[in-house]
């Protein structure tokens, strides 16, 4: 059984993330969507709203989960028997903080880490220029999931009110 994770923040999950995660599902026999739940960075979501998100815009995709993880993703690995990570590359900038995060994984246990070039249609997008553009009015439609529109709306409109 070839089992992969697919880590991230994913706050809130993009089009780009998804392009990954759909492409990962075509490589591996089982993937792990890995929500990281305790980065240091202030999030939009919590956890549960983030793996929430994640879980319905996987639901079309059978050999596909979403779990969080705390602590090392090697540890989140070790415990589940997945042996590959699977990262998107936009562009050649992401590459060398993407390549230090693989080696010192690889250093830390059994896995390797598969990078896979993001689509170009979404090689711009990220999570943080959704929430800038989204804050300051701008149409992200067509970027993320319609339903993550409807909550990403909502939630701004909390924070301004
Ligand atoms: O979407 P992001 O912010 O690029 O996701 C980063 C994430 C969560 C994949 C990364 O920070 C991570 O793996 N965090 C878990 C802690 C860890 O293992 N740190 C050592 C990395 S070499």
């Amino acid at each position: 059984m070839r089992r992969a994770v697919c880590p991230g923040s994913f706050d809130p999950p993009t089009n780009g993330h998804l392009d990954i995660v759909q492409r990962a599902a075509s490589l591996f026999d089982e993937v792990v969507v890995g929500v990281g739940v305790n980065a240091s960075k202030s999030r939009l979501f919590s956890a549960d709203e983030r793996i929430d998100m994640l879980t319905e815009a996987v639901a079309d995709l059978p050999n596909v989960t979403v779990a969080g993880f705390s602590g090392l993703l090697t540890t989140f690995c070790q415990e589940r028997g997945i042996h590959a990570i699977v990262k998107g590359l936009r562009a050649v900038s992401d590459f060398d903080y993407e390549l230090q995060m693989a080696q010192m994984n690889s250093s830390l246990t059994d896995v390797e880490t598969v990078f896979v070039p993001t689509s170009p249609e979404w090689s711009f997008l990220a999570s943080s220029l959704v929430k800038e553009v989204a804050t300051f009015g701008g149409d992200v439609s067509g970027l993320v999931p319609d339903f993550v529109l409807t909550r990403l709306t909502a939630r701004l409109a909390e924070r301004a009110g």
